[in-house]
């Protein structure tokens, strides 16, 4: 295996850092590897918001699902899926931009989302653990104000770095579905319930299938920070998709499409 491969391999989540600072130097080389990411006409659709304040780091720490060590990470970056620059400036030059829209986000949120990644790449390669924070989609209201988003800025994804601590450096990477579940050829494929269940093999360990899976679902899709997830996308959303009707609407199709 080449260095690459065994650094995807190896690298996992880190939620516990040693007390070590990640210098200028390091943390200058994972946000350029971020930018190096492809972007989608290379508009580079996203904003890398760099949380310094430790005020603001204890209180994302609390809105996004009360996980105390984003508090205690030594460098917290939050990708904004960004299509409020872009609209200003085609506005500053007189292009007469449409509003954005739905897909205007989606691109956006892919262009943020691969960025991020690189930075978890890059930062791994330093010895640099991290962990992404799903909860920064919560709370659109206080996120919007704690952060200044403005109307046409998402937060996608959310990153807190630090060295791992020896416990961390040791824990067992997470199992994973195996291959022939996850790449169906040329159409998608729905599994039978008994193919589901195969597929979580490795992750139910000791535990009766179902006694896991209702476990799982209860921690995880239906719990309230999921719901509230929903909640606060779908208020981000509205900006993208409720606006009055006219020149710059793109909730319809092209007139030769229709
Ligand atoms: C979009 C996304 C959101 C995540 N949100 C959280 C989170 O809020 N808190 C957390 O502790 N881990 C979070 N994680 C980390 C996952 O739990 C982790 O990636 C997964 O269990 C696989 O483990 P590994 O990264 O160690 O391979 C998130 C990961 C992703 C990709």
């Amino acid at each position: 295996m080449n260095e690459v491969l065994e650094q995807l391999y190896a690298r996992k989540s880190v939620r516990a850092f040693e007390d070590r600072e990640i210098s200028k130097e390091d943390k200058r080389t994972i946000l350029e590897a971020a930018i190096m990411a492809p972007s989608a006409g290379n508009q580079q659709l996203y904003t890398i918001l760099d949380i310094t304040d430790p005020d603001k780091r204890v209180r994302l720490s609390q809105t996004c699902d009360n996980q105390p060590f984003i508090a205690k990470a030594r460098m917290v970056l939050i990708f904004c899926a960004d299509c409020q620059k872009w609209r200003d400036a085609f506005e500053a030059a007189d292009c007469e931009p449409r509003r954005p829209g739905a897909g205007d986000l989606l691109l956006a949120i892919e262009d943020a989302v691969i960025a991020a990644q690189n930075a978890v790449t890059a930062a791994w390669s330093l010895g640099i653990g991290s962990c992404y924070i799903g909860d920064i989609m919560e709370n659109c209201e206080i996120h919007r104000k704690l952060l200044g988003l403005p109307e046409y800025v998402f937060p996608a994804a959310m990153l807190v770095f630090g060295y791992p601590t020896k416990q961390q450096a040791e824990r067992k990477k997470p199992e994973r579905a195996e291959l022939g579940y996850i790449v169906h050829e040329n159409t998608y494929r729905h599994m039978e319930p008994e193919e589901l269940q195969r597929m979580f093999d490795k992750q139910t360990g000791e535990k009766e299938y179902r006694d896991w899976m209702q476990a799982f679902c209860r921690r995880k899709y239906n719990s309230d920070f999921s719901r509230e997830m929903t909640r606060s996308a779908r208020a981000y959303l509205k900006e993208f998709e409720e606006h009055p009707a006219g020149a710059g609407d793109c909730s319809q199709p092209p007139l030769l499409s229709r």
